[in-house]
């Protein structure tokens, strides 16, 4: 593999916000492009939930920052790209991969994917109105790998700017593994620039996947660098210093950050946990820190648990 490639940073709702993505930025490099947690709801020209921290330019990055969307409704789509666009940002990003049920049962998220009929009515509306780049992030299919073939056609008709492709059916969830192999098919079909997202976990991992889906030379990374925050750095060879203390220091951060925002939240102490249940994977006992950290009920117990977990237990990244 050579190091002519690109890393992103997987877009995780309830977890990979604004804080988590500006404090990680702080404390970690490698990551060369971010998405937002998908937005909905946008009924409206100056939509509530776009009047907040989590897509304002004063507190992001428009330039490495791609907000995405989850919908179904090309005005919708093109009201959140014009929106997107006055903030100064020159990407949009569409969901179609989330696969629960209750929105994969409204034709949302891999739900429209077994729909290409609507899929095509969907992207010609948006393309012929659209004046900011257009992304798409989905998966195989549905209810079936396949769905893919008609759809990459359908995909290949219009300028998008970006496909990102996890390589699992929705109907998996996250379950077995993301399927390298079918990803590889797709490669000589797409006509868009590709990025790989699945199941990159380690050094080893991205560059077996590298070499088997070559010359793709975009990859996003997930679950992976959630438990290990060092994994783009590693990736890239850039990785250093005391990583035991780097990782206490985004910890803290992330949690006094998350805090001060909310005014002292208890909701602070689920957001943590939710980061705990991948990041307890970096230690030597993953089960024992997660089952710790999972009965913790205040954020005062939080405070006095974490600093005995990087007292007592061996990071293994
Ligand atoms: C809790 C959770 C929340 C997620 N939120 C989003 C989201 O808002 N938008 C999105 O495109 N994908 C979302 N994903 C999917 C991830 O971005 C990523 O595609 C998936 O984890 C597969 O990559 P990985 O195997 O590297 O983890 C979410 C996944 C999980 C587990």
């Amino acid at each position: 593999m050579n190091s002519d490639f690109s890393l992103s940073l997987a877009p995780f709702q309830g977890i990979t916000d604004m804080v988590y993505r500006n404090c990680y930025k702080k404390h970690f490099a490698g990551i060369d492009k971010y998405y937002t947690p998908f937005f909905c709801g946008i009924q409206k020209d100056h939509a509530k939930n776009l009047q907040t921290e989590e897509i304002d330019p004063r507190c992001n990055d428009i330039h490495t920052l791609t907000p995405q969307i989850l919908s179904n409704d090309a005005t919708e789509i093109l009201r959140f790209a014009e929106q997107c666009q006055q903030m100064g940002y020159r990407e949009i990003n569409l969901n179609l991969g989330c696969p629960f049920p209750r929105v994969a049962n409204k034709k949302r998220g891999c739900g429209l994917l077994p729909y290409p009929a609507k899929v095509q009515g969907l992207m010609d509306t948006v393309f012929q109105h659209i004046d900011i780049a257009f992304s798409v992030k989905c998966r195989l299919g549905y209810f079936s790998p396949d769905e893919i073939f008609p759809l990459v056609d359908i995909f290949n008709t219009y300028p998008i700017s970006e496909l990102i492709v996890h390589p699992r059916i929705g109907k998996q969830l996250y379950k077995g593994n993301a399927d390298v192999e079918r990803f590889k098919h797709l490669i000589p079909n797409i006509k868009a620039p590709l990025v790989y997202n699945g199941d990159i976990v380690s050094i080893d991992s991205f560059l077996q996947i590298g070499d088997a889906v070559r010359p793709v030379s975009a990859f996003m990374l997930g679950r992976g660098l959630l438990a290990n925050p060092f994994l783009a750095e590693q990736i890239k060879g850039m990785d250093g210093g005391d990583k035991q203390s780097r990782l206490l220091a985004f910890v803290a951060e992330l949690y006094e950050e998350r805090l001060c925002r909310t005014g002292g939240s208890p909701k602070v102490l689920g957001r943590m946990k939710e980061l705990w249940s991948y990041l307890s994977n970096a230690f030597d006992d993953p089960q024992a820190i997660w089952r710790k950290v999972r009965k913790i009920n205040d954020l005062k117990e939080y405070e006095a648990t974490i600093p005995i977990v990087f007292r007592d237990r061996k990071l293994e990244v």
